[in-house]
C-alpha cells in the first residue's frame, strides 16, 4: 500500500512514534510522513527524538511539490496522528492551505481511506461539529482515547491501546495490545456483560 502519515501539533506523539515503529519494522509499505512545524516540534518534546529517525520521506509544510496533493497520484491511506483541532477544522472546512490539509481534501474528493485521530480534552462544540463533518465526509475518526480492559501497565502498553485500533482500521494485523477476553467471572449464566 501506499500509505500517508500526517503528524500535527496535538499532545500524543508515542502514537505516530508506535504507528512508524510498526510499519518500519513488521511491513514493506511504501510511507510518506507530512509533518507541521509544531507536529515536528511536540514529538522532539515528548519523545526526544526526530521524525526523520524513521528514514520515510518526510514533508511538510507549504511543500506542493510532492504527488500526494493531486487526486491523480494514487494513494492509498491516509492517517492523521494526532490530528490538532487546528488541522481538523481546516480540513472540515476545505482550507487546504498546506501540504497535509490539500492532502486530507484530495483524499476525502477522491473518497480514498482516511482517518484522523484527534487529541483535545475537552472538546467544544465547534470541534464536535468539525469531527461530524469529517465523519459525514466519510472519514474514520478514532480519537486518542486509551483503553484499560486489558490492563495496561505501562505508558507505552496504555498507547498501544490506540496504535493498535489504528493498525486495526488500517487493515494491518497486529497484536500490540492483548483483546479483549471474556473474563471467567463474568462469563457465568447468571453474569452477562
Ligand atoms: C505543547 C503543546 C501541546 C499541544 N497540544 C494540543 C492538543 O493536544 N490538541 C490540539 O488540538 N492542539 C494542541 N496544541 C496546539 C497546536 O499545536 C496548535 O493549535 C497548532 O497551531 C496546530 O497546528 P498544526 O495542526 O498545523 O500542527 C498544542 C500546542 C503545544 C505547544
Amino acid at each position: 500500500m501506499k500509505l500517508i502519515i500526517g503528524i500535527t501539533g496535538a499532545s500524543g506523539a508515542i502514537y505516530p512514534f508506535q504507528l512508524l515503529t510498526f510499519l518500519r519494522e513488521k511491513t514493506n509499505h511504501d510511507v510518506s510522513l507530512v509533518a507541521s512545524p509544531n507536529g515536528r516540534r511536540i514529538f522532539k518534546e515528548e519523545l526526544g527524538k526526530d521524525l526523520e529517525m524513521f528514514d520515510y520521506p518526510l514533508f511538510g509544510g507549504k511543500d506542493f511539490d510532492v504527488p500526494f496533493v493531486s487526486g491523480s497520484a494514487k494513494y492509498d491511506q491516509l492517517v492523521i496522528v494526532p490530528c490538532s483541532m487546528g488541522t481538523l477544522g481546516r480540513i472540515a472546512h476545505g482550507i487546504s492551505d498546506d501540504t497535509l490539509t490539500r492532502t486530507a481534501d484530495v483524499f476525502i474528493k477522491e473518497k480514498r481511506e482516511m482517518i484522523v485521530v484527534p487529541r483535545e480534552t475537552p472538546f467544544s462544540l465547534i470541534h464536535i461539529e468539525n469531527m461530524r463533518l469529517l465523519a459525514l465526509s466519510g472519514v474514520t475518526i478514532i480519537p486518542a482515547i486509551p483503553s484499560f480492559y486489558s490492563r495496561p501497565q505501562t505508558v507505552e502498553q496504555t498507547a498501544a491501546t490506540v496504535t493498535s485500533r489504528i493498525l486495526d482500521h488500517m487493515g494491518l494485523e497486529n497484536n500490540l495490545m492483548e483483546r479483549w477476553k471474556t473474563p471467567p467471572l463474568l462469563a457465568s449464566p447468571q453474569g452477562g456483560r
